[in-house]
């Protein structure tokens, strides 16, 4: 980097003090990347159903565009969307027009509606296998997570693998996903908006992939699965229910999120009486 003069260098201070108070504190890469200049590149056509997703002017914009490429003006740049309603309301119809994951997948990798997307390097889709009778829920993706593109991967995915395997489960017996599949910067807490807008892509999921039983991991999952505002502390360990849109009606066990445990280990106890549940529950379906 170049030296910088006594004079710049509080700038300098209160610009690294502006991006910590914004939830950067993490440098993904050991170069800068110039995300301006790569949505400039991205000069192909954006098809219509996507370009309704993003944000007013540059929705309209970006969908002359596609329907002329010949004639059309430079592409505008992609603003990140600013969470409102009409997302919400995008990502709905999007959402119910996946026939398959892959085709879901797809979608939400071409959904421009989220903000959380503009600052994430990955779409954290799922792990482990969409054909398993047990499909367990986060909150959404952290650094890990982020950097290798599935759900997790870092210490708290390796607690809940030993959770899993303490009921005689792996990522081969388990599907695995997140409420909120972009990384939200220095990992805050999504906003309501954020949420409502990732809501449908992990109902589709969840409608989807068509387990027997889900377990959400944390309070935000099991709120916004369960629908009760309650607790974690309070909505652990007693079967709740969710119903997907054709009626199907899902038992979900909350319980405590890995990271939580990791912060709280005396509560590991908690979280090991509500997964002897979920296995009580696998084998009373005939899964285990
Ligand atoms: N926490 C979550 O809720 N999800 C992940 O994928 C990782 C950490």
């Amino acid at each position: 980097m170049a030296s910088l003069s006594g004079n710049e260098r509080p700038d300098l201070r209160d610009l690294l003090a502006f991006y910590a108070a914004a939830g950067v504190d993490d440098a993904l890469e050991d170069e800068p990347i110039d995300r301006f200049a790569e949505s400039a590149q991205r000069a192909a056509p954006v098809p219509a159903e996507a370009s309704r997703a993003m944000p007013g002017d540059a929705g309209r914009a970006a969908a002359e565009a596609g329907r002329n490429d010949r004639a059309a003006p430079p592409r505008p740049t992609m603003a990140a969307a600013v969470p409102d309603e009409a997302q919400a309301a995008a990502a709905r119809e999007l959402a119910t027009k996946a026939a398959s994951l892959d085709e879901l997948k797809q979608i939400m990798d071409a959904f421009e509606g989220c903000n959380l997307k503009a600052t994430a390097k990955s779409l954290v889709f799922a792990d482990g296998n969409p054909d398993a009778d047990l499909m367990l829920i986060g909150e959404a993706p952290g650094r890990d997570e982020d950097l290798e593109g599935l759900p997790f991967v870092g210490r708290s995915g390796q607690l809940l693998d030993r959770i899993l395997a303490a009921i005689g489960l792996d990522r081969r017996s388990a599907y695995l996903a997140n409420v909120i599949p972009w990384r939200p910067p220095g990992n805050r807490t999504p906003t309501p908006h954020e949420t409502e807008i990732c809501r449908p892509f992990i109902e589709r999921q969840i409608a989807l992939s068509r387990p027997k039983v889900i377990v959400s991991l944390g309070g935000p999952s099991a709120n916004l699965l369960t629908g009760s505002p309650d607790g974690i502390l309070r909505l652990r360990g007693t079967w709740k229910s969710h119903t997907t849109a054709d009626g199907t009606v899902i038992p979900v066990m909350p319980t405590l999120h890995p990271a939580y445990l990791l912060r709280n280990p005396a509560h590991k106890k908690l979280a090991w009486r509500d997964f002897l549940e979920v296995k009580a529950k696998l084998r009373e379906l005939g899964s285990l």
